[in-house]
């Protein structure tokens, strides 16, 4: 099938990418001509597993192309919608301004019996507005938000855990649903879950996914606090909790807390939309989550400090990780930067390393010094941070290793991801999140 996907960021450019390689041709357009040059090229703009090659592949085939012109949509049977929808800069709400630009942009372009598919995360009514702006041309709106993990997005992509499509009533929709079907045809040969409903449906699952992970972790995270005034482990208790399967393990991981660019400003996004809606209320834990989750950025300083003996003044604390999480470059509302910017900011002479996320730590965070290797990054250091549990330092930094870089054996576990008795047993003073 011929495909249209606008907007080529973390999830316009896998998607794109990730269309092709199950053989559509598929044409990406974004209005950042750099980055549109380095898609073209064959070059992930950013660093994803496995996207570098599907899109070498895609490319090479004649499958793949990007641009920057939206009059090159024209003639693509579906048109994807794959722009970011930030945070207001009052931070209340989602800014549909790209959404809406990449509407506007694709109106003439579209034909009738044409599929616009909305994927971006959007406040619940948008697609109804949106829907009514696309029905003049005979073109079809569906709602088919996208659920990907940055650092899996590629997986993700191609085989998720279950596809979502809210469409209008009637045949128009059943004609949708058919289309969509035949787009995702890897995954529905399969007999991925394909749930079909109406458009505040399919709006509302993605946020409402996003708001019970981000809970998840803000739960015990919640945990955590409790266990550090009673001497308790929330890592034990995560286990223990963890195996009941009503509750599941997975996201019980307790430490420095979430970031990235969806869940922090999707929970927020929510609460502005149900109070908009008259029921702020039914989503107020939604400020709690956001509250515990940003009390434990602080926690993990406090805890350096302490470990400093009360001061970090001209301490050398190292940061290990910028990311928000490992196998992603990607530092939007990192806790790993914003713990080392409070460093910074109460003295110490920070000094930051991370496998794939420097540059673009470097490009926002100027004031921070940082160090590719993390032998140098640990030269000297008073204290170390943990901030991002890459396998760089989960399994590879031996204690004993580092204890002959630097100057104090303090390390800080802002992601619970090392082992205390390994560490104490090489001589080193660990402190964990929510861990005795
Ligand atoms: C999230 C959702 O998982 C995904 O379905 C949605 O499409 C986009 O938002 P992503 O932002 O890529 O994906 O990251 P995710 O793996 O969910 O992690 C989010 C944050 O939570 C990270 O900062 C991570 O470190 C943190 N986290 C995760 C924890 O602190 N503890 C956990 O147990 C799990």
């Amino acid at each position: 099938m011929k495909l249209s996907v606008i907007g080529c960021g973390y999830l316009g450019a896998v998607h794109a990418a990730a269309m092709a390689s199950i053989g559509h041709e598929v044409v990406g357009i974004d209005v950042d001509s750099a980055k549109i040059a380095s898609l073209t090229r064959g070059e992930a703009p950013f660093f994803e597993p496995g996207l570098q090659e599907i899109l070498t592949e895609g490319v090479a085939s004649g499958r793949l192309r990007f641009t920057t012109e939206t009059s090159e949509a024209k003639g693509a049977q579906v048109h994807f919608i794959g722009v970011g929808t930030p945070q207001k800069r009052n931070g209340k709400g989602a800014d549909l301004t790209y959404v809406n630009a990449a509407v506007d942009a694709l109106l003439p372009h579209l034909s009738p019996g044409d599929i616009v598919a909305g994927k971006s995360t959007v406040p619940v009514g948008t697609a109804e507005a949106l829907a009514e702006r696309v029905a003049p041309t005979g073109a079809t709106l569906v709602w088919n938000p996208e659920f990907l993990r940055e650092g899996f997005a590629v997986q993700d992509t191609i085989d998720p855990d279950r596809l979502v499509a809210g469409v209008p009533e009637g045949p128009e929709g059943e004609r949708a649903e058919g289309i969509l079907r035949e787009v995702y045809h890897t995954a529905v040969a399969k007999e991925t879950p394909f749930i079909v409903t109406d458009y505040a449906t399919a709006e509302l699952v993605k946020v409402a996914a996003n708001a019970f992970l981000a809970t998840k972790i803000s739960f015990i995270n919640a945990m955590a606090e409790i266990a550090e005034v009673t001497g308790a482990d929330v890592t034990q208790l995560a286990d223990a909790i963890g195996h009941d399967a009503r509750i599941g393990r997975r996201f019980l991981g307790a430490g420095i807390g979430f970031g990235g660019g969806c869940l922090p400003k999707d929970i927020r996004a929510f609460s502005a939309r149900a109070e908009e809606l008259g029921r702020g209320e039914s989503v107020a834990f939604l400020h709690e989550v956001d509250a515990i989750n940003l009390r434990r950025r602080e926690r993990a300083v406090t805890l350096v400090v302490e470990a400093l003996g009360g001061s970090a003044v001209g301490k050398k604390v190292t940061v290990l990780g910028a990311a928000f999480k490992p196998h992603s470059d990607d530092i939007r509302d990192s806790p790993a930067l914003d713990a080392a910017v409070r460093l910074r900011g109460l003295g110490a002479n920070v000094v930051v390393t991370d496998p794939e996320a420097i540059d673009n730590a470097r490009r926002v965070h100027p004031q921070l010094a940082y160090e590719r290797s993390t032998d140098e990054a640990l030269r000297d250091a008073d204290a170390v941070l943990v901030v991002t549990e890459w396998d760089e330092y989960r399994r590879e930094l031996a204690p004993e290793r580092a204890a002959a870089l630097v100057r104090t054996q303090t390390i800080v576990d802002g992601r619970n991801c090392l082992d205390p008795k390994q560490w104490r047993a090489a001589g080193w003073e660990y402190r964990g999140m929510g861990r005795p």
